[in-house]
């Protein structure tokens, strides 16, 4: 499907954030190991969340996913049944690496696989940890990716150094870990999101957390949970930065989460001028959530590096498009994690970015842009990767002339609403 977008006269009203998709993952997973039934409210139903499910479907969980709640009926920490058929991970990173920390511990034999996009995405950097535990993984096509046939079963508890600042790959050790003989830990360059240290400890995990490092203690009793998934600041990224940069617009977003390891593009946007005020702050399900007030503001440039960049890595794309409304000098470093996202995010952000006439430049580890150009309508494909598809949904909002967005539904792996939703809060 393509769609057409065209310039905004301003962006106004309500909008609730659909789930978060790491949190719903994680709620998926942790229900099915966990004895007794979880329910899960606002579940993100995007195809990755969908995959989730299917998954553990395929291992013997039943899942019951009605409209407005998910129910779980956990078989255990060793109550899942051999899958007599292939693991089907769709288009979802978050699924194959968690879910290949959780096989790893099983007695049985699996393979999962996903779409063309998942069988390029590096999975070396979970081998490797669960290779070191005493798993034994095979890539199907010995390139370190997917398709992977994982043989599980009595795993050592490791100290591991995670070469890359990833909650996939921590996710996955901490969850092999649930099955180890000793306690794991997992030690980060940086530290990232810590959904999954929060949400185990809630279901009884005994998880520990200093610095950069977590640490888990094996075979806990897992109990099922009532969770309810706030609103995901990576969807509620795209109607900030619209509303920052088109003129005559204010949104309020209901139900963000802002856990601090999730929160950085908030911190960015603050260090460029933005009007942003955060109201009603709470905790729901151990996460920080609040809504958010979005006024059109003038904005400078700014630098986004560091310790940031975990905080804010799939925020990166639409950060880069409101950086071409800015006056002055983006720097985006240190984020060389784009290149390995559901397409190479430095390559189709500035590809997509130069379409349109901006000023933006790729470097190895993130990108350079100039603000201030009047940016025009283009034709630019999404590579199938819902982030770029939004991203540049949001830039066709302040270009002067018409942009289509080729495979334009891909949005539907994290926010399938995404196009009905701008209709609701175009004035
Ligand atoms: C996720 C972690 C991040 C993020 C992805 C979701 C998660 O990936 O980009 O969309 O749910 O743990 P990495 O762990 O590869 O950084």
């Amino acid at each position: 499907m393509d769609m057409n977008i065209k310039k905004s006269a301003g962006l106004r009203g309500e909008l609730v954030i659909p789930g978060d998709k790491s949190i719903s993952h994680r709620a998926i997973m942790f229900g099915a190991l966990a004895d007794g039934t979880t329910e899960i409210t606002n579940f993100l139903q995007g195809a990755d969340c969908l995959s989730t499910i299917s998954c553990f479907q395929t291992m013997r969980v039943t899942i019951e996913n009605g409209n407005d709640r998910v129910l779980i009926h956990g078989v255990g920490l060793h109550g899942l049944q051999t899958p007599e058929k292939m693991l089907d991970v769709g288009n979802s990173g978050t699924t194959t690496r968690l879910i290949s920390g959780i096989l790893a511990g099983q007695s049985f034999t699996s393979t999962l696989n996903g779409d063309a996009s998942i069988q390029k995405r590096p999975m070396k950097r979970i081998i490797d940890p669960l290779t070191q535990m005493g798993a034994n993984i095979h890539s199907l096509n010995n390139n370190s990716c997917a398709p992977l046939e994982i043989r599980g079963g009595n795993l050592h508890g490791i100290a591991y150094q995670s070469p890359v600042a990833s909650a996939q790959v921590k996710s996955c050790v901490l969850l092999a870990g649930l099955y180890a003989d000793g306690t794991t830990s997992v030690t980060e360059p940086v530290l990232s999101r810590n959904h999954t240290e929060l949400m185990l400890s809630g279901f009884g995990a005994q998880v520990t957390s200093v610095g950069t490092t977590a640490t888990i203690n094996p075979e806990p009793e897992l109990h099922g949970q009532q969770i309810a998934v706030p609103g995901d600041i990576s969807s509620a990224a795209y109607w900030i930065a619209a509303a920052l940069a088109v003129p005559n617009s204010e949104l309020v977003l209901q139900n963000v989460g802002i856990n601090p390891t999730r929160d950085g593009i908030l911190r960015v946007v603050e260090s460029m001028g933005a009007d942003i005020t955060r109201e009603n702050v709470h905790t729901v399900s151990g996460e920080l959530v609040c809504d958010l007030i979005v006024r059109s503001s003038t904005l400078h440039g700014t630098t986004v590096s560091g310790e940031l960049i975990p905080t804010l890595i799939d925020e990166i794309p639409v950060i880069a498009v409101l950086a071409c409304f800015a006056d002055g000098e983006t720097v985006i470093k240190d984020a060389q994690e784009l290149k390995v996202k559901e397409s190479n995010r430095i390559d189709t952000v500035v590809e997509g970015l130069l379409a349109m006439g901006a000023d933006a430049t790729a470097t190895d580890d993130g990108m350079i842009i100039r603000g201030g150009r009047t940016l025009h309508g283009a034709t630019i494909d999404s590579h199938l990767d819902h982030r770029i598809a939004m991203s540049f949904a949001v830039a066709g909002l302040m270009c002067d002339t018409p942009t289509t967005i080729l495979n334009a539904d891909s949005v539907v792996i994290s926010y399938p609403d995404f196009y009905e939703s701008l209709k609701k809060i175009s004035v």
